[in-house]
């Protein structure tokens, strides 16, 4: 699934106030981690005023931007359009991508001839995708019912979620196979999916002795191959 991309610009007053419209503000040394389509600012907070000149690199072959006596001068990278150089010297990127993780370094020259190199790491994750429980299995047995859930998502791992009946803690695992009865049943069954940065789910709903149905009303009973054609023959002939 592809993240979606806010379409953005930038109007050139708010450039020159751009501490009012940017939220994600962090310090050197630690590493930042944001959601792509975002607005970060990399800030190291003692700069020296005595400088001959500073620059940004997004890593070391690759300067973004420098400073001498006169205004900043932005070099050509990936970052095109998407930097500014901000007031005390941080640096403002828009609408961040995944490929602007990074270590950033601040390279200072002082003016006693002295270079000082500053750093500050980036991450940028795209949000999670939608995750979709499938219903592999249901079976009745005897006043217990058999269920396998699963949630697939492409490299991450899901987290299920009974209500609070007795349903063991959390699972970790994409895929949930329990038997339940009327003692330790769940009304419903959430598969979570996160990363730092965002998190999403989706939930079953559970009725005894052994139906499954999510919230629009479709249900997969026990005798699920009953629900598997439930085409009313007059839709189709009229
Ligand atoms: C990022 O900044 C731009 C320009 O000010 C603004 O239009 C956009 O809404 C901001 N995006 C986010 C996610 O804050
Ligand atoms: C900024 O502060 C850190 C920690 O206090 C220190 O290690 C570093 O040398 C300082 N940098 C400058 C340029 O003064
Ligand atoms: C519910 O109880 C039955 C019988 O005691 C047990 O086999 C089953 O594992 C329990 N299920 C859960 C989800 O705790
Ligand atoms: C599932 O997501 C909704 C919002 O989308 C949230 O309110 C809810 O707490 C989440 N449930 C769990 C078990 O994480």
């Amino acid at each position: 699934m592809r993240p979606q991309r806010q379409k953005w610009f930038i109007p050139l007053g708010l450039l020159l106030l751009p501490h009012l419209l940017l939220a994600n503000i962090q310090d050197a040394s630690d590493e930042m981690t944001v959601i792509s389509g975002s607005n970060v600012t990399l800030k190291i907070s003692n700069v020296t005023h005595n400088y001959k000149q500073l620059a940004w690199f997004y890593n070391d072959n690759q300067k973004i931007v420098e400073q001498e006596s006169k205004g900043p001068k932005y070099f050509k990278s990936q970052f095109k359009d998407r930097v500014r150089l901000g007031l005390d010297h941080t640096l403002f990127i828009y609408n961040v991508r995944k490929e602007d993780s990074s270590t950033y370094i601040l390279k200072v020259l002082k003016e006693s001839g002295k270079e000082i190199s500053q750093y500050i790491s980036l991450k940028v994750l795209d949000p999670v995708p939608e995750p979709v429980i499938k219903i592999e299995k249901i079976q009745e047995e005897s006043n217990r019912c058999h269920l396998k859930l699963s949630c697939e998502i492409e490299g991450l791992s899901a987290s299920w979620y009974g209500d609070s009946r007795p349903f063991p803690k959390e699972i970790h695992s994409n895929v949930l196979e329990i038997t339940v009865n009327p003692q330790n049943y769940s009304k419903s069954y959430t598969c979570q999916v996160s990363n730092a940065v965002s998190s999403k789910n989706d939930t079953v709903y559970f009725t005894l002795p052994c139906t499954l149905a999510r919230s629009t009303g479709v249900a997969w009973i026990a005798t699920w191959l009953a629900v598997m054609a439930p085409i009313v023959p007059g839709l189709l002939w009229p």
